[in-house]
């Protein structure tokens, strides 16, 4: 059967290459795609939002199953429109409608969420321009570091996190006049939790799910965390201090918490849910619901599967994964990413990127990359990971930056420290 999966990162890459292995595969298309994907199938550049396009592409080519990597189509309702549409009426679509995708899409949609389902979570409060006061009140009787939220999506921009009492009043201020446009005319502050972020994935059909392997990402664009957040630098999986308890504790007070609440809600589900947690005195809460895989993270948990993803990505859209389980690998997966120096602020594109024929293309996923003349040019801020197994941790990093260190281009920058925190946590 013929695939289209819709993004341009290694998340999509990855899912690509993945799927391209399944025996039940046929063609498989990525919008835009980038100039890895190309290794597994064609780059096609259809815009979502030009619905009579896209649905063109699909009739033309016989697309029987759509993937919808990122964010922003699921939250503008994308999956809603191909399931509904009369003309595609043989279309599996893997992503939660705009319903769903509202528990990554409005952050005060899924505290609302947690709180009636007592999912664990930061405590917080909702602030509008209306009442502004409450929430300078709130800031001037509590201790910092303080959480502002925007409500909407922001690109991965809109957290902050602020040590000084009287910034975070004046951000709170200019994030309800538009600082993030009109994702942050709502602000959600919360509670500060200190601990350990790791995150967990399911695919679910919207009743039953299947758990993915772990992973733990690194969001700071500095080492030893520290800098500007960005879409993520480099990712682990397994997680060492994952353990069989943990596994119980998240299934039962969260993952499964929120798989039943979408169902009393009669929110229908179909496609990765990811868990953003912290893990806080050995309790785990809730960071974030997003509504797709992560990235870098799936370059690190789909190389992990033993079980065929497309078949899984089937009985997902068909609503057969009662019962289903996944295989995984043993070992330890790392992702570096190399991104374009200056990221996640201003960078330059179009650098030619010298090495990848000394790469096994087993180790790579391309995000910012793009074939122009026989040359991989960069053509974004993260610009690929490097993914590589070991046996244990510390031998997945070496291998990891082993490979980094064949590739280049002008201004290569990446983090040195990826997974050095977690050697000796299990
Ligand atoms: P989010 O987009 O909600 O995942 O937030 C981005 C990052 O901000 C998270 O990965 C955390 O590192 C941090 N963060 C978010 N919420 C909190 C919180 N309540 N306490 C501490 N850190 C947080
Ligand atoms: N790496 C974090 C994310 O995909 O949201």
């Amino acid at each position: 059967m013929n695939i289209l999966i819709l993004g341009s990162g290694g998340r999509e890459h990855a899912l690509g290459k993945a799927i391209k292995k399944s025996q039940k595969s046929g063609k498989v298309f990525f919008s835009p795609g980038n100039a890895g994907t190309l290794l597994y199938g064609s780059n096609i550049n259809i815009d979502y939002k030009d619905y009579d396009a896209l649905r063109l592409f699909i009739q033309k080519n016989e697309i029987r199953v759509v993937i919808i990597g990122p964010e922003a189509p699921l939250v503008d309702g994308l999956a809603d429109r191909l399931s509904s549409d009369a003309e595609l009426s043989h279309l599996k679509v893997l992503g939660p409608g705009g319903a769903g995708a509202r528990l990554e899409g409005s952050k005060s949609f899924a505290k609302a969420f947690m709180k009636k389902y007592k999912i664990p979570t930061a405590a917080f409060l909702e602030i509008e321009l209306s009442n502004l006061s409450e929430g300078l009140n709130y800031i001037e009787n509590s201790e910092g570091p303080y959480v502002l939220k925007a409500d909407g999506l922001a690109a991965g921009k809109g957290v902050l996190i602020i040590q000084d009492r009287n910034e975070a009043k004046e951000q709170l201020k200019e994030m309800l006049e538009g600082k993030f446009g009109a994702a942050s005319s709502k602000v959600v502050i919360e509670e500060f939790l200190d601990g350990v972020e790791f995150s967990v994935f399911a695919l679910t059909d919207g009743k039953n799910f299947a758990l993915l392997p772990e992973a733990k990402d690194y969001k700071r664009v500095g080492e030893n965390d520290t800098g500007p957040n960005t879409g993520g630098m480099g990712a682990v999986s397994p997680v060492p201090f994952f353990d069989e308890q943990l596994e119980k504790q998240v299934v039962d007070h969260i993952v499964q918490p929120t798989i039943d609440g979408l169902k009393k809600e009669h929110i229908p589900y179909t496609g990765f849910l990811f868990f953003g947690l912290i893990l806080c005195e050995g309790q785990a809460k809730v960071i974030e619901y997003n509504c797709r895989m992560g990235d870098p993270e799936t370059q690190v948990v789909i190389p992990r599967l033993r079980s065929d993803l497309l078949d899984l990505i089937i009985d997902a859209i068909d609503g057969n994964l009662l019962n289903k389980t996944v295989a995984t690998e043993g070992g330890v997966r790392v992702a570096v990413i190399a991104a374009s120096g200056g990221y996640p602020n201003d960078y330059q594109k179009g650098k030619e990127i010298f090495g990848l024929e000394k790469l096994n293309h087993d180790n790579v996923f391309h995000a910012g990359t793009q074939l122009l003349g026989g040359k991989t040019l960069t053509s974004g801020g993260r610009v690929l990971a490097i993914s590589c197994p070991g046996e244990n941790l510390e031998e997945a990093i070496n291998n990891c930056y082993r490979e980094m260190n064949k590739i280049c281009f002008d201004k290569i920058y990446y983090r040195k420290d990826i997974g050095k925190d977690l050697i000796d946590k299990a």
